[in-house]
C-alpha cells in the first residue's frame, strides 16, 4: 500500500469542475490583480475566521511582513516568538530590521510558552510585538499569552498560517481575537490555493485601512505613496479557487479530526501516552499529541507523534520502504540556524524547542486518506517499534 504524506490530487479530483470553472471565470474577465474575487474572498473568510475585516496579500510570509509594518515594528525593536516554528515566523521580523527575541515551547501545545514568554519580555528593552504561531493546528494559548501582551503593553501578531479554523480553549477562532492575525494559502494548507496566497485578519478599521494601503506601495489613491510600501496583492485566480474550496473546509477540517482521533485510540490501543508524558513513562515509545482543552478545536494541519530522537531516521526510512510517507516539521529550532547565528544563542538554550525537533514524526492526515491507509500506517509504526 502508497500512503503518501499528503495527496492534493485526491482533494482536486472532487472539486475539478468547480475549480475549472472558477478559473475560467477569472479569465473571461481578464482581471487578475485583486478585484470582484478578492473582494468577496475577503467578505468570506472575514465571517469564516469571526473577525470585522479580512485583507487578502500575496502570502503568509508578506501577511507577517505587513502586518508587523503596519504596527510600526522596525531597526532596532524587539518581537517574541517561537524558534519551533517555520522560518518566516522570525524572517518577517528580522526582514523589518527588528530582532526576533527567540522563547520555548509548551511541549504539549508547541506553542509559546506563556510563563517563559512573560521571563522573555520582562527582560526586552524594547519589545514591540509577541508574535505566538498555532502550530501544527492547534491554538497557543491565546488567554494566557494576551494576558502576558497586555502587562507589555504590546499587540500580539498571530502566526495562523497552519491553523485556519482551530478554535481556541475558550471556543474562540483563530484569526478573531488577537489584535491581527496572519494566514497562509500555501496549497498544502488546510485552505490551499493553487500557489502563493495569504491572509490578514483584525478587527481594527484603521489597521485594515492600513494594510491595504502597504499591499499597494503603501498608496490610497493610484501614483500617490503616503508611506513605503511592497506589491503584496492577491490574485484573482487565487481568490477564485480558494473561494471554491473554503465551503468544504469545515468538512474537511472535520475529516483530518477525525483520522486523528483514530490515530490516537489505535497508537493508544497499541500502548502509547499522549505528549508530553517522557518516554521513561514507558509503554510503546510513541507519544501522540496532547488533546486540546475542549472547548478548542484543533484542526490537524499536521498530525505530529514523538519518537526517540536516536530512532527517528532509522523510521522514516523503514516507513518509506513500507510506503508510508512522513516529514519532521521542524528538524532544528530556529535559534541554531546558520543566519540567526549573530543572535548569539547556544545549543542548548531552547531545551523544549531541542528536543522537540530531534523527536517529532509527522503522519499523513489529509482529509481524503483512506482508513486501510491510516490504518497501514499504525500497523506498520507500531511492529517498527516493538521490532
Ligand atoms: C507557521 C508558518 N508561518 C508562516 C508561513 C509562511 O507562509 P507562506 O509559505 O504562504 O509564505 C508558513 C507556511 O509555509 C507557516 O507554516
Amino acid at each position: 500500500m502508497r500512503v503518501p504524506v499528503l495527496d492534493l490530487r485526491a482533494q482536486y479530483a472532487e472539486i475539478r469542475d468547480d475549480v475549472r470553472a472558477a478559473v475560467d471565470r477569472v479569465f473571461e474577465s481578464q482581471g487578475f490583480i485583486l478585484g470582484p474575487e478578492v473582494d468577496a474572498l475577503e467578505r468570506e473568510l472575514a465571517a469564516y475566521c469571526e473577525s470585522r475585516f479580512a485583507v487578502g496579500c500575496s502570502s503568509g510570509s508578506d501577511a507577517l511582513l505587513l502586518a508587523l509594518q503596519a504596527l510600526g515594528v522596525g531597526p532596532g525593536d524587539e518581537v517574541i516568538c517561537p524558534s519551533f516554528t517555520f522560518f518566516a515566523t522570525a524572517g518577517s521580523i528580522a526582514r523589518c530590521g527588528a530582532t526576533p527575541v527567540f522563547v520555548d515551547i509548551d511541549p504539549e501545545s508547541y506553542a509559546l510558552d506563556p510563563a517563559a514568554t512573560r521571563a522573555a519580555a520582562a527582560r526586552c528593552r524594547r519589545l514591540r510585538a509577541i508574535l505566538p504561531v498555532h502550530l501544527y493546528g492547534r491554538a497557543a494559548d491565546l488567554a494566557a499569552l494576551e494576558a502576558v501582551a497586555r502587562e507589555a503593553g504590546v499587540p500580539l501578531v498571530e502566526d495562523g498560517a497552519q491553523a485556519i479554523g482551530a478554535r481556541d480553549a475558550e471556543g474562540r477562532r483563530i484569526g478573531g481575537r488577537g489584535r491581527v492575525a496572519c494566514f497562509s494559502f500555501y496549497p498544502s494548507k488546510n485552505l490551499g490555493g493553487a500557489g502563493e496566497g495569504g491572509l490578514l485578519t483584525t478587527d481594527d478599521a484603521e489597521l485594515a485601512a492600513h494594510l491595504v494601503r502597504l499591499r499597494v506601495h503603501g498608496s490610497s489613491r493610484r501614483y500617490v505613496h503616503e508611506e513605503l510600501g511592497m506589491n503584496a496583492r492577491l490574485d484573482a485566480l487565487q481568490a477564485a479557487v480558494l473561494r471554491v474550496k473554503l465551503p468544504h473546509l469545515e468538512r474537511w477540517n472535520a475529516a483530518r479530526r477525525r483520522h486523528a482521533e483514530a490515530y490516537d485510540a489505535a497508537f493508544a490501543r497499541a500502548g502509547a501516552l499522549p505528549a508530553p508524558a517522557p518516554f521513561a513513562a514507558g509503554g510503546l515509545p510513541l507519544r501522540t499529541p496532547a488533546p486540546p482543552p475542549a472547548p478548542a478545536l484543533h484542526v490537524y494541519h499536521q498530525y505530529v507523534v514523538r519518537v526517540p530522537g536516536e530512532r527517528r531516521d532509522a523510521l522514516r526510512k523503514d516507513l518509506e520502504a513500507r510506503g508510508v510517507g512522513t516529514d519532521v516539521y521542524y528538524p532544528l529550532g530556529l535559534h541554531e540556524q546558520r543566519c540567526f547565528a549573530p543572535l548569539g544563542y547556544a545549543s542548548g538554550d531552547l531545551p523544549e524547542t531541542e528536543r522537540a525537533a530531534r523527536e517529532v514524526l509527522a503522519l499523513p492526515v489529509y482529509p481524503e486518506l483512506r482508513d486501510e491507509q491510516r490504518e497501514w500506517v499504525v500497523a506498520s509504526l507500531v511492529s517498527l517499534l516493538d521490532a
